[in-house]
């Protein structure tokens, strides 16, 4: 496995898988993997010849006071697993590589209608830099697909409607969320969960499960829901930003003949802030 830090490297690198006939697969990541990251990896050989994995901590998705520099950064640890896991390249490129005039750019990648709902509202500029961060790896390593983690449900959509408006001939695919065995999601934020902190933390999941069978049993007062998880989730120490009830496709509000729908948390628990989320068809018809 090839680790590359400069970009000129790697394209040459795939140049001559391209020219071969391989099909690329990407698996774009922050670094500090664990098993959820390694499942992407997996999918990644599923469906190409080739996987290329990279790993950056974009400074640019990241708001004023959020934990940029305390961000772990644990290169040598990720490309043994990424090894390990049969991932073919890495690209670990440096801030002044991946942004060689600046991060400060002049030109971002805006998804309408999703960047500033939900985490974007509670994260102001996030899902810019995530989606132009994005869109320069898709150029620079010009892959056949690309897995994104279904945990971060809300960046999988801008990831898949800006490549779909902007004409990347990317497919994008979205892989389940990886969770311990308490059903707590895999996150690399977990690291800043104490241990009792960590078993707390599962509470989450099981709210999105409570609120799951609540909507496939026929309850529809989405408000209300709602209301009563991010009650039970303060009584409980957590600090929610939101639990909401989203159709799938798009995270619009939901109207009374919308079935196909995600449940979606966000929520700081001591120095970490979480979120999860679970898909779910709800019951055709309404309770009364
Ligand atoms: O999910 C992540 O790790 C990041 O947001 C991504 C997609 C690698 C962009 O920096």
């Amino acid at each position: 496995m090839q680790i590359h830090h400069q970009i000129a490297e790697l394209q040459a690198q795939l140049r001559g898988w391209r020219c071969a006939g391989k099909r690329i697969g990407f698996v774009p990541t922050m670094g500090n993997l664990h098993a959820g990251h390694l499942s992407l990896i997996e999918r990644a050989r599923a469906s190409a010849d080739i996987v290329l994995s990279s790993i950056f901590v974009n400074p640019t998705q990241f708001g004023a006071g959020e934990d940029y520099s305390r961000y772990p950064r644990t290169l040598e640890a990720d490309c043994a697993l990424l090894r390990e896991a049969g991932c073919d390249a890495v690209l670990a490129p440096s801030v002044e590589e991946m942004y060689p005039d600046g991060a400060d750019l002049r030109t971002v990648v805006r998804v309408d209608g999703l960047h500033d709902i939900l985490c974007g509202a509670f994260r102001p500029g996030h899902f810019d830099g995530v989606a132009t961060v994005v869109a320069k790896l898709f150029n620079l390593a010009q892959p056949d697909l690309a897995v994104f983690g279904e945990k971060d449900y809300q960046q999988f959509l801008v990831v898949k409607r800006m490549a779909r408006e902007l004409s990347f001939p990317i497919e994008i695919i979205g892989a389940p969320t990886a969770r311990e065995a308490n059903g707590l999601a895999m996150s690399s934020r977990n690291q800043y969960l104490s241990p009792a902190e960590r078993q707390h933390a599962s509470l989450l999941f099981r709210m999105l499960l409570a609120t799951r069978e609540a909507l496939k049993s026929g309850a529809r007062d989405y408000a209300t829901l709602c209301e009563a998880a991010l009650a039970e989730l303060t009584s409980a120490g957590f600090r929610p930003d939101y639990f909401e009830i989203r159709r799938a496709a798009d995270l619009a509000e939901p109207g009374p003949t919308d079935r196909d729908l995600v449940v979606l948390v966000a929520a700081r628990l001591g120095g970490a802030r979480l979120i999860d989320n679970l898909r779910v068809v709800a019951a055709d018809v309404p309770s009364v």
